[in-house]
């Protein structure tokens, strides 16, 4: 290894090299570097969880979650492989199927992870079949809108309550597609439990699924975090 490469340890990513600092994960250190890896559970607010999956690369050939595997000086990942690509668009349509998510008419439109990813990866059909789940809107918060079908269980409003807020509103509960988003109240409604508007966790939520009250379409369409993002990635 040269001097150079010794002082500034780097790994390729898709065969660019990029810089790692000590304690990186793949993640942090491609996006430093200007790359954004796919992803919907990661925000640098909070402890990161590997549960969507979405930000998987293969590092020297083997399938690993970017948000939480250590960059390694000298190593090779792949983001972007047909094989790669094809498996986060399926996991992106699983997610449609699996919930309610009609973007025209969601207040998230252009703001949304969810709707972003799904247009990084081409996605022009749900592939699956509509499961149309029944789960009653939760409006019995003063100043938060909880909305189950667009919940992707991506457990940031989890981390961000009891990691940001010291609380501990959210927990997940249930397994495969009767896993649910739990509220810690008496009545298990939002608006009985201790999640205030101000709190990291009521601004959390990737797509549509936590929402303040009375400031919808406060951000102009065309002025939206993804409005202009590059769509292919
Ligand atoms: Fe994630 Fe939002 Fe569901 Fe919380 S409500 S788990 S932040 S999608
Ligand atoms: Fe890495 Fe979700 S962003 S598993």
């Amino acid at each position: 290894m040269s001097p150079d490469a010794a002082e500034f340890p780097t790994f390729e990513l898709d065969g660019v090299a990029v810089p790692l600092q000590p304690g990186d994960t793949i993640l942090q250190a491609a996006r430093r570097a200007g790359h954004d890896i796919a992803h919907l559970c990661w925000d640098a607010r909070v402890s990161p969880s590997a549960s969507c999956r979405l930000c998987t690369v293969l590092l020297d050939g083997r399938p690993v979650a970017a948000c939480v595997t250590p960059a390694q000086p000298g190593s090779s990942v792949q983001a972007h492989t047909p094989a790669l690509a094809l498996q986060r668009l399926r996991l992106l349509q699983m997610l449609f199927v699996e919930g309610r998510h009609f973007c025209p008419g969601c207040e998230r439109s252009g703001a949304c992870r969810l709707q972003h990813e799904a247009q990084r990866a081409g996605m022009t059909d749900l592939h699956f079949e509509l499961l149309d789940p029944d789960r009653r809107v939760d409006a019995s918060h003063p100043d938060v809108w909880f909305e189950p079908a667009r919940c992707i269980l991506c457990q940031l409003c989890v981390r961000a309550s009891a990691e940001l807020d010291g609380k501990h509103v959210f927990a997940i509960g249930g397994h495969g597609l009767g896993a649910h988003l739990l509220i810690d109240s008496p009545s298990g409604r939002l608006g009985d439990s201790a999640l205030s508007v101000h709190d990291h966790a009521a601004h959390i939520c990737p797509v549509g699924a936590l929402l303040p009250k009375r400031v919808g379409f406060a951000q102009p369409i065309g002025r939206r975090p993804f409005d202009d993002a590059e769509t292919r990635g």
